[in-house]
């Protein structure tokens, strides 16, 4: 389906959010995303994005510029058409008291853990290896701890600061060392972990086995059908 570009907004120099009419009557979860197609001739396949923010008639996305379809829809214009799928993936449903959970993010990873951050009671450790997303914190009011590679009052990986936090389960979003991190933590320490895994996706709907990541029984699991949020303890990350 196509909906239509209504704005667009740099937080920095390779970081956008993209609004766009929502004419699809549904409820998006956290966790859930879409899957949007571009016209280029040699990126056949739709790219995922989160939904991070979801309401009656507009989707929100916040999006990095990595390569030629981000840099594609970074371009869009308003009134621009977007070809589009949405709802995709299995939404967050599970009861869980998010007060005794810990929110931890790296990089772009911060776009599927908003979603979950509503009111003022959570914990959230972010990392921000360039220091591009201080304005992402800003534009969506965001309280965490802000750790940075080399500079800032928290020197370090995200997964530094964990033993700062007292807390049940974890839900993390970043590169794949960050989330295998994660787990050997949790693994260790006991702790529920859920992994919001966003590898390379191809169809999108369960159909090419293109997502399908490793469990450690041997078993595979579809990122696009069952995911993006995982039981981060099953995960083979190797
Ligand atoms: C479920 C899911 C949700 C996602 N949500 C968001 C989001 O909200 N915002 C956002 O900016 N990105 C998100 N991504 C990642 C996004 O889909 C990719 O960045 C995008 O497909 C890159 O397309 P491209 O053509 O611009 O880059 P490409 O030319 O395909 O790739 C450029 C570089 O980026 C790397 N790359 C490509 N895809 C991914 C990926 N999925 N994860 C990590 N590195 C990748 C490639 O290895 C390559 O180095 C999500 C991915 C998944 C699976
Ligand atoms: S991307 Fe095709 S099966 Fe998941």
């Amino acid at each position: 389906m196509n909906e239509k570009v209504l704005e667009k907004i740099f937080l920095s120099k390779n970081i956008f959010l993209l609004k766009i009419s929502k004419s699809k009557d549904c409820k998006i979860l956290p966790g859930q995303f879409a899957s949007i197609k571009t016209p280029l001739k040699d990126k056949i396949l739709r790219r995922p994005f989160t939904v991070v923010k979801d309401s009656q008639k507009k989707l929100t996305f916040l999006i990095k510029v990595v390569g030629d379809s981000t840099e594609y829809i970074s371009n869009l214009k308003k009134g621009d058409l977007v070809d589009i799928i949405y709802p995709l993936g299995k939404g967050f449903e599970e009861k869980t008291d998010f007060k005794r959970t810990l929110f931890i993010a790296g990089g772009i990873g911060i776009a599927a853990i908003i979603p979950f951050l509503r009111g003022k009671d959570y914990s959230f450790i972010f990392g921000d290896k360039e220091g591009e997303y201080e304005n992402v914190l800003k534009y969506f009011s965001l309280k965490a701890l802000y750790c940075h590679e080399k500079k800032n009052k928290f020197k370090g990986f995200a997964t530094d600061f964990i033993n700062r936090f007292d807390f049940d389960i974890m839900i993390g979003c970043g590169p794949k060392n960050m989330l295998k991190t994660l787990k050997d933590y949790a693994q260790k320490n006991g702790k529920k972990y859920f992994a919001i895994y966003e590898e390379v996706m191809a169809c999108g709907v369960g159909l090419c086995n293109g997502c399908s990541v490793k469990t450690q029984n041997g078993d595979y699991i579809k990122i696009c059908k069952e995911g993006p949020i995982l039981n981060g303890n099953l995960i083979d990350y190797e």
